[in-house]
Parts: C-alpha cells; sequence; structure tokens
C-alpha cells in the first residue's frame, strides 16, 4: 500500500497532511495463524517518511485489546452423538458475535485440565435456536462432562462491544483483573433488567 502512495503521491505532485494506515494487524488468534510482523512494518513506514513529509495515523483495535480477555461458560448440556458431540454452554452468539458474524475461529480451552482426551469431536454450540449459534468445532479435546466450564479466548475486541439482548438474554459479568484486584465493571444483568 505504501509502494502504491509513494507512486501516486509521486506522480499527481500533492503533498497529504497526514495518511491513515487503518489497523487490521490482527492478532494470533491461532498457534497457525501467520504473524503481523511490526518490526518489517516500522521499517517500511520509516522508508517511506525518509521521501514523504507527512504525519501517520494508525487505528489498531484488536492487537491492542483483542487478547485481553475471555468468556467463562458453563456446559449446560451435552447432546451425545456416535462420532460427534455436542457441548451446549451457557454462552451464546448474542455474547459474543465474532464466530456468528464473520465465522472467526476463537480457541476454546477447558477451565480445569485433565488427562482425558475424548476420541469424538466437539461443537461448542449456544442455547439459541439458531444454526450461527456456534463457536467452535474441535477435535482430540478434553473429555468434557455437564456442569464443566470452558474459556473461550482472546474476546477483547468486538466482543462486549458487539453482546446484545437478542433473546431475551440478559448480558454475563465483566469482570476487571489487574495484578491482585478484582473488580466488576459490569454486573450481571438481570431479566428485569431487560423487560
Ligand atoms: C475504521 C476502522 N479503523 C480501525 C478498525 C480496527 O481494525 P482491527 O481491529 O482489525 O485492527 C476498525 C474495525 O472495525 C474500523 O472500522
Amino acid at each position: 500500500m505504501l509502494n502504491v502512495l509513494d507512486k501516486l503521491i509521486k506522480k499527481i505532485n500533492f503533498n497529504f497532511d497526514y495518511i491513515d494506515l487503518g489497523g487490521g494487524m490482527g492478532i494470533d488468534y491461532n498457534k497457525d495463524d501467520k504473524k503481523f510482523n511490526y518490526k518489517k512494518y516500522n521499517q517500511i513506514i520509516k522508508k517511506f517518511l525518509r521521501s514523504h513529509k507527512t504525519k501517520i495515523i494508525f487505528e489498531p483495535g484488536r492487537s491492542i485489546i483483542g487478547d485481553t480477555a475471555i468468556l467463562i461458560s458453563k456446559i449446560i448440556y451435552i447432546k451425545e452423538n456416535s462420532k460427534k458431540d455436542f457441548i451446549i454452554v451457557d454462552a451464546a452468539m448474542n455474547d459474543f458475535m465474532r464466530p456468528a458474524l464473520y465465522g472467526a475461529k476463537h480457541k476454546i480451552i477447558p477451565l480445569k485440565k485433565t488427562n482425558k482426551i475424548t476420541k469424538k469431536s466437539y461443537d461448542f454450540v449456544g442455547p439459541i435456536c439458531e444454526t450461527t449459534d456456534k463457536f467452535l468445532t474441535t477435535n482430540k479435546f478434553q473429555k468434557l462432562n455437564e456442569k464443566d466450564y470452558i474459556i473461550i479466548c482472546d474476546v477483547g475486541a468486538y466482543g462486549s462491544s458487539l453482546a446484545s439482548n437478542y433473546n431475551i438474554r440478559p448480558k454475563p459479568a465483566e469482570i476487571l483483573i489487574n495484578g491482585s484486584k478484582i473488580n466488576v465493571i459490569k454486573k450481571r444483568q438481570k431479566l428485569k433488567d431487560i423487560i
């Protein structure tokens, strides 16, 4: 993009006061994701600034807060099939929209680790009657039981901000952990708060 801008600026002979490079750096949602190379980005921008007098603006979203939050959810029911189990959790697409909205894949891990691994695949789904109320399909996950808790990772960006009361579902509590300090920053909604 900066190469294109470089050519364009030279062609039109116009100096921009500022250039907004936006966000989009993303975060490492899965171990296999290609990491954004900030060092290279920095070098390319510095090189660009050597020949253009302009102010660079960034709008990073996920890269700042994406990995600062997790969503903890309880398994309310397990619907068993021969090869695949549906793990129905008490969080749903209204609490965390990214998988339903644009197929985002967020790692899920058990709250308590054991050594028992299942051979079945798991579909982690919410309790709302919508085909998109699904978080993730996994293979070789730890064997889970009803009432166990799971963690949906990296929900700090577009998590709480995209949450809604769809299906008359009260929103969960939000807890801020700062070192040894634990603060409830949003109280768990009650049904009477929304009807
Ligand atoms: C105008 C604008 N700038 C920046 C961002 C942040 O994008 P990202 O979270 O991919 O860094 C967004 C995301 O919606 C946006 O709409």
